[in-house]
């Protein structure tokens, strides 16, 4: 018996990032929309806690209890009096150390694996509650769709989405750590006062329209300067996509993978095919969004 889990990758469309706090955490306005490049997570009763993985990037994903995966499913045991005997095993597709919440992906996808083997019976603020405590992009992979995150990110509000955004991402070469990308940040802002985080109104109205204009218009993301001051080469990813007619080009999220907004597939796959031959990137997906969040897909 065994439960599989889909999850998805995100982009964040925009990425207001506020001072740093005193717990080190930086509030942030953080909207999250979810896109078609998914893991899977299955979950197996076993002799004991064990993480394997398969896929591109494989090599790169930690397997001992630093797994979010793992500690997941840790957590959930521990809440729910049961043992975390279980083999979880991911099929990694979302870039590792990429800026698409690869790692939080894989929380939320064990984490309802789990609950759905232990039928422990959590409610869905529950799990929404494991999840904020695993990462602050876990809840967010837990609903999916499109939504607004506050606080650390973890306060989340589902968005209105009105149509189909098409993407292209660009893998870049190396992983960037989310951690050191938020330093470099407070390095960038040093001497300079830096403004509360506020979401876009002209960026909600685009979304919910299903407008991509308008959302390219309006997306920003405030961690794109220390990305690139870390990875100076992903200017040049950046301006390959822009010329290849992306509507707009960014970094999702702490980079370093970057995010091409097309206007219809056609033109995704004209921009994918120009990133590809352009060698200034790894690998090449296109995507859309929104996307379910995770999912029981087979149990
Ligand atoms: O919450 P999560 O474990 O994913 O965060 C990873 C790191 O990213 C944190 O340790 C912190 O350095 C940084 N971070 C932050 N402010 C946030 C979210 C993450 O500074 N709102």
């Amino acid at each position: 018996m065994s439960v599989t889990v889909r999850v998805p990758a995100k982009v964040n469309v925009q990425l207001a990032v506020g001072a740093a706090r005193p717990d080190g955490f930086h509030d942030l306005a953080n909207v999250f929309l979810a896109v078609g490049l998914y893991d899977e997570v299955t979950v197996t009763p076993a002799d004991g806690l064990r993480v394997t993985c398969a896929g591109p990037d494989a090599g790169q994903v930690p397997l001992d209890r630093t797994n979010l995966a793992a500690r997941a499913a840790l957590a959930l045991a521990e809440r729910y009096d049961r043992s975390a005997a279980v083999h979880l095993h991911i099929a990694k597709d979302i870039p590792v150390a990429g800026g698409m919440a690869g790692g939080s992906a894989d929380g939320a996808a064990a984490l309802l694996a789990c609950d759905a083997l232990w039928g422990t019976g959590a409610s869905r603020a529950e799990l929404l509650e494991i999840c904020a405590e695993l990462g602050s992009d876990v809840p967010f992979s837990l609903v999916g769709g499109a939504a607004l995150g506050t606080g650390r990110g973890e306060k989340l509000r589902p968005l209105e989405v009105g149509g189909t955004f098409h993407w292209v991402f660009a893998m870049a070469g190396r992983g960037l750590s989310t951690p050191a990308v938020f330093r470099e940040f407070d390095r960038l802002a040093e001497g300079r006062d830096v403004p509360e985080p506020v979401a876009s109104q002209d960026l909600l109205d685009a979304l919910a329209k299903g407008d991509p204009d308008a959302l390219a218009a309006a997306v920003s993301n405030d961690l794109q300067p220390a990305a690139l001051s870390l990875f100076p080469e992903l200017a040049g990813t950046l301006a390959a996509g822009r010329a290849a007619g992306a509507l707009t080009a960014l970094v999702s999220g702490s980079g370093p993978t970057t995010a091409f907004l097309a206007r219809e597939t056609e033109s995704a796959a004209r921009i994918a095919e120009a990133l590809r031959a352009s060698g200034t990137c790894r690998t090449v997906r296109t995507a859309s969004g929104p996307a379910p969040g995770a999912t029981v897909v087979f149990a």
